[in-house]
């Protein structure tokens, strides 16, 4: 894929009112999402309940992408289908999470560094092969009076830009994830400032590693103030000051930023994106990456079960239809309670 391939495929990827299904959710975490609702996750149950989100009818008119993991990748639909030909033939582009997780980081007080950059290249080449474009990798930094340090924000960005370098050579779309944790308490200008300094060191080292930035996609945290702070930001300070900080410190050139949920409610999380887009239009898409806020209603109405497929699918069929509406400013709490058909 040359560069205007790439470029190509970051547009589809932002297309407007579309945004991505985060189903990524490796092993461990996919077991925390099981659990609460009394589900053993074995490997055809995580197979089935993905294949319930994919067949959904009518999602891909909200969703361009769906973040795989490796095993899912490798899966199929009950009729055999490989799940990236599946999403494909609806006109949904496969990517993959390739990062290997958020590790000690050597010397350092309770940091983390992502892992995953050893045979990365081998591995791209493999995915490309599966029918992957694009990709996802996922950096975290935890917010304290003292933290994050700039030893954790540099050495996350540097990974980021070699990860995402290695991606474009491969000819797939990296999706670069900077999450500034969101737990904790504090204020909502402690998180701009974080969520600043980790953005201007991940294009500092992206420019500096020739990664091409028209193709490659921004999946960060919204600014908001700690979980458990007392006096929390409303909706509209959300938006003001997410978007200050990203029109300081994200290049016009990105084609599209796409948020993750990182633990806000559904309706939160998509309230708030819609906050930001009725004040556009901005130089970028702003649009959703959801895993929790897309999902949490669907595996509930699921439960395990194949006769709740339907159920399932209506769920996250309206949570996607909610979000797309965010995408354009239009979206109001009242459409929460329109019956759609899935
Ligand atoms: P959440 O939307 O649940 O934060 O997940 C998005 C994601 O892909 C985390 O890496």
């Amino acid at each position: 894929m040359g560069h205007s391939e790439l470029h190509e495929t970051a547009k589809a990827l932002v297309a407007p009112g579309k945004g991505f299904l985060a189903a990524d959710e490796s092993g461990g975490t996919i077991k925390k999402r099981f659990d609460p609702i009394g589900v053993e996750s074995t490997e055809e149950r995580r197979r089935s309940y993905r294949e319930m989100l994919f067949t959904t009818a009518g999602a891909e008119e909200y969703i361009s992408g769906v973040i795989l993991f490796d095993e899912t990748i490798r899966q199929s639909a009950s009729d055999g289908t490989p799940f990236p030909e599946l999403l494909a033939s609806k006109g949904v582009i496969p990517g993959i999470k390739v990062d290997q997780g958020a590790k000690p980081l050597a010397l350092s007080d309770g940091e983390t560094i992502t892992e995953g950059l050893d045979g990365l290249r081998g591995r791209l080449e493999e995915y490309r092969g599966l029918g992957a474009r694009f990709a996802k990798w996922r950096a975290t930094y935890s917010i304290t009076d003292e933290l994050p340090s700039d030893y954790c924000i540099w050495a996350n960005a540097h990974a980021l830009a070699r990860y995402a370098a290695l991606c474009q050579e491969a000819g797939i779309v990296p999706i670069v994830e900077p999450e500034v944790l969101q737990d904790g308490t504090h204020t909502i200008e402690r998180s701009d400032h974080v969520t600043s300094r980790v953005l201007d060191a991940l294009y500092t080292e992206l420019y500096d590693q020739r990664v091409d930035i028209f193709g490659a996609l921004l999946k960060p945290n919204m600014v908001l103030s700690g979980y458990d702070a007392s006096d929390r930001a409303s909706q509209q300070e959300v938006a003001d000051l997410t978007l200050r900080c990203f029109y300081k410190h994200v290049p016009a050139a990105v084609p599209g930023i796409v948020f993750l949920s990182g633990g806000q409610s559904d309706e939160d999380a998509t309230a708030n994106l819609n906050a930001m887009n009725a004040k556009g239009p901005h130089p970028w898409e702003l649009s959703f990456s959801y895993g929790r806020a897309l999902q949490s209603a669907a595996l509930k109405a699921w439960g395990g079960k194949p006769e709740n497929f339907e159920a399932g699918q209506r769920a996250y069929y309206h949570r996607a239809k909610m979000n797309s509406a965010a995408c354009s400013g239009t979206y109001a709490p009242r459409m929460e309670r329109e019956v759609v058909a899935a």
